[in-house]
């Protein structure tokens, strides 16, 4: 199960000005950790992050933690003998090709190089860049398995300049035929460039806001790819001149910022080719009087970048898209954990509904357009005012569909649902800005509530449907530390997965007695069995969520082509046939 697990500090050296190394016991860890991999370091009390492994050897692990940042303050200042929480290795590793290899490395990049050197006894080049002498990280490490180039920018040691400069003057002269690089971004670019020229390979260790480091969240999206799952280490030409890498990063809200202080601001000509999805009389449907090509379509929180989202579609075969939840301002979201398991495919989560807000969400819209299916924007606010003025601005955005979340059951959200006529209101007001331009509107409930009446408000106040569920809302303690383990201020968190399965068949078993709405399925679907179930009570569309995060983006092709088979085995004709009504 992917949870924070307690080690004790066995080990703590302090390495540079701002960097010091932290060991510990793990032999779980350290027989299956591979170089460029990460752990996400749990500071109880504190936040959660990423960090390289360093070295995993005899049993043991070490990552070396920088002081940047709330969570990495407060382990430095923990002491040998206290208890972190980890969880991992995850992501992918450095490939083993070539014969006579090298690595630029800068800022923080060495430990997932001295990891490599550690392992892989190769003809290895280390070009090892700092500002200074005092701020070169790892280098008698690395020295006992490479041969170490320096470079300083203040002259130092070694060469005087950037380590770039020195790459690029000692690449004339030796023949890599691999080249890996880590640390600031726009010196990776700078290393991609300069390799393009010289035809050799290289793969860069990638860096971004990492929530859940499971493939769930999309915070971590350079632009298509998440680095938590398909990276952090990418071959440059995957990457370079294709995605968000070396042009922007993201912040903790999704927002696109600047590198260095260079934002291009012309997003429009980094926008995704227009795409036709593939037609199928099998799936082909209509809801709320929106032509739909299949009814499968991911849950609102798995993906913010367009880019991302876009992919369901296009390599996926989603039939809709959804948006991250999204108010008038932008939002960080909260401290970490943010995100990990309480039982196997069962996550739970306390991202505090992180997002751009509204008025950063016209490119990333744009990009979902071009994918050509329904996109949906998920909204909320503080107040109904609030939630009707997002809702207008992805009017003019162009959306296909509002869906009102008022059940987010770890955020000040929650409390909507507690009072139905506040629901009808919201709802009201929103509609009153979308039901002129054709524009369908549903609401999001949970199962944190009356969610009979909930629906039955939504549906007074003119909802064109009902999405349910939310996740279930939880608080996860650490017996050990007797502490709340996520970092939401309540300590609150909602399940979603297998563990919320039967709950969300229930409610649509209940719901579809109670109110005349179509109803979008939500909570544990993993497989077309599931969904073949939720077709069967009533269901008319369905939402996948947690099983992008464990199965990948393909899951809505497969969970089509096994309904598909089931369809045409037992002569349907259309997926409509299967909806059963009471
Ligand atoms: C990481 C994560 C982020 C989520 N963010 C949102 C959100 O922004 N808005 C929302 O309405 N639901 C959000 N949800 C809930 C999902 O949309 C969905 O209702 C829930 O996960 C149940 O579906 P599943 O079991 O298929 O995951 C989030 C869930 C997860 C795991
Ligand atoms: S951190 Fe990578 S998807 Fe959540």
């Amino acid at each position: 199960m992917d949870k924070p697990k307690l080690y004790k500090i066995e080990k703590i050296e302090q390495k540079t000005p701002k960097v010091k190394s932290f060991c510990f016991y793990s032999e779980k860890i350290s027989r299956e950790a591979k170089p460029g991999q990460f752990l996400m370091v749990w500071v109880p009390g504190f936040d959660e992050f990423p960090i390289s492994i360093a070295s995993a050897y005899n049993r043991r692990i070490e990552i070396a933690v920088a002081k940047v940042g709330k969570g990495t303050e407060a382990l430095h200042k923990f002491k040998v003998g206290d208890y972190v929480g980890i969880r991992g290795p995850y992501g992918n590793w450095f490939n083993n090709l070539g014969e006579k290899v090298c690595a630029v490395v800068g800022g923080y990049g060495s430990p997932a190089i001295r990891f490599y050197a550690e392992k892989n006894k190769k003809d290895l080049t280390v070009f090892l860049g700092a500002k200074t002498k005092e701020e070169l990280l790892y280098k008698e490490e690395i020295e006992k398995f490479a041969r170490v180039k320096v470079a300083t920018e203040d002259g130092s040691e070694g060469f005087k300049g950037l380590v770039t400069e020195l790459f690029s003057q000692e690449i004339e002269k030796e023949k890599f035929d691999r080249v890996m690089s880590c640390g600031p971004e726009i010196m990776m670019k700078k290393v991609c460039e300069i390799t393009r020229d010289y035809k050799i390979p290289t793969q860069v260790l990638t860096e971004r806001i990492v929530k859940c480091a499971k493939g769930f969240c999309g915070s971590c999206d350079l632009g298509g790819y998440r680095i938590c799952k398909e990276g952090p280490v990418f071959d440059s030409e995957k990457i370079y001149g294709k995605t968000e890498f070396g042009v922007w990063t993201r912040d903790k809200s999704g927002k696109r910022a600047s590198i260095k202080g260079i934002l291009s601001e012309d997003f429009s000509s980094f926008l995704s080719e227009q795409f036709t999805p593939k037609r199928d009389e099998y799936f082909e449907t209509e809801l709320c009087g929106i032509k739909f090509p299949n009814p499968f379509m991911n849950s609102s929180g798995f993906g913010i970048s367009g880019k991302l989202l876009y992919r369901y579609a296009i390599e996926g075969g989603a039939g809709a898209l959804v948006t991250k939840s999204v108010c008038l301002e932008e939002k960080e979201g909260f401290d970490g954990p943010n995100f990990f398991e309480i039982k196997k495919f069962t996550p739970i989560n306390a991202m505090g509904l992180p997002n751009p807000g509204i008025g950063n969400m016209k490119y990333e819209i744009e990009d979902m357009k071009k994918a050509n299916v329904p996109v949906i924007l998920s909204v909320f606010g503080k107040n109904p005012e609030e939630y009707k003025k997002v809702a207008e601005i992805g009017v003019d955005y162009g959306i296909s569909m509002v869906e009102i979340n008022v059940s987010c059951p770890h955020t000040e959200v929650s409390s909507i649902e507690e009072n139905p006529e506040l629901v009808k209101e919201i709802v009201k007001e929103v509609a009153r800005v979308c039901h002129p331009f054709g524009i369908p509107v549903s609401v999001k409930i949970s199962p944190n509530s009356n969610y009979i009446e909930v629906a039955k408000a939504a549906e007074e106040g003119w909802a064109n449907s009902i999405v349910a569920i939310n996740t279930l809302r939880y608080m996860p303690i650490d017996k050990k530390l007797n502490l709340k383990m996520l970092g939401s201020p309540s300590g609150f968190g909602g399940i979603s997965g297998k563990g919320i399965k039967k709950l969300s068949e229930k409610i649509l078993k209940d719901l579809r007695k109670e109110i005349d709405l179509p109803i979008i399925s939500v909570g544990g679907i993993f497989s077309w069995k599931d969904a073949l179930k939720r077709f069967t009570f009533g269901a008319s569309a369905c939402q996948i969520g947690s099983a992008i995060g464990y199965k990948g983006i393909k899951v809505f092709e497969e969970i089509k082509n096994g309904l598909k088979n089931y369809m045409e085995k037992n002569g349907y004709k259309n997926i409509n046939e299967l909806i059963s009504f009471p």
